[in-house]
């Protein structure tokens, strides 16, 4: 069975854009792919042969938040799945694993699958403490949140964008270490997901690691093209 690939568009595309996206997408005979597209183009991008995910969300159903989208809102969308925590919103936005928490709790109200993910910072690599860091990240999103359905995504947040990734053993061993964490903290068994500088060149050989259920891919997905020749090396 092929392992799961996850496009973030981020904030990239237009509307022209999207649509031939999705032209060269359903035109590829390829299925089973996961689109993360800006919130403004997910009606449009709806289609039979992938399926949608939204980049965020708010936790909260309805009321005076100018500006956001909820999940109760993805939900009347038939959104599948959303990023919860990308490193953006951790890092940019400040959200804080609080927020995570609040986030996971309404995506499952809202029957919408979480992706959570989580990763380390170049200087928490270096100290040592990446395994730690995972932990509470982990923890404190997970806390108290009943679960059937979730996806994790390990992103090295010092690895995004940056043409610089983790080792494959690295990659292998911490992809093992999350899926301990959950099942033997949490009782959660979970898809791992790699993200973080996955191009056509690496695609193959971080796919082929036993621990790793699948790729999230940022820059390298925004030509339609080249996520089908990932997708064909996967
Ligand atoms: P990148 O982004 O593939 O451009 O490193 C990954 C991500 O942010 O999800």
């Amino acid at each position: 069975m092929k392992k799961i690939m996850m496009a973030n568009l981020k904030m990239n595309l237009n509307y022209d854009d999207m649509k031939n996206y999705k032209q060269v997408l359903e035109s590829s005979g390829v299925e089973g792919l996961i689109i993360c597209p800006s919130y403004l183009f997910l009606s449009d991008m709806k289609s039979d042969k992938y399926d949608l995910c939204s980049q965020n969300g708010y936790a909260i159903d309805k009321g005076a938040f100018t500006g956001e989208i909820s999940f109760y809102q993805l939900s009347s969308l038939n959104i599948k799945y959303s990023l919860i925590g990308h490193s953006e919103r951790r890092h940019v936005f400040k959200e804080t694993d609080e927020d995570m928490n609040l986030k996971m709790q309404s995506c499952l109200k809202n029957n919408i699958i979480p992706v959570l993910c989580i990763g380390e910072t170049k200087e928490e690599r270096e100290s040592n403490g990446t395994k730690e860091v995972l932990e509470r990240q982990l923890n404190i999103a997970l806390k108290d949140v009943s679960l059937t359905d979730i996806i994790i995504a390990y992103e090295p947040v010092w690895a995004i964008g940056t043409g610089l990734i983790p080792t494959m053993d690295e990659i292998n061993d911490i992809h093992l270490h999350i899926k301990r964490v959950l099942k033997e903290s949490l009782s959660i068994n979970s898809k791992v997901l790699y993200g973080g500088s996955v191009n056509l060149s690496n695609i193959s050989d971080i796919t082929i690691l036993g621990n790793v259920d699948g790729v999230l891919i940022g820059g390298a997905s925004n030509d339609p093209n080249n996520l089908i020749a990932m997708y064909n090396k996967m």
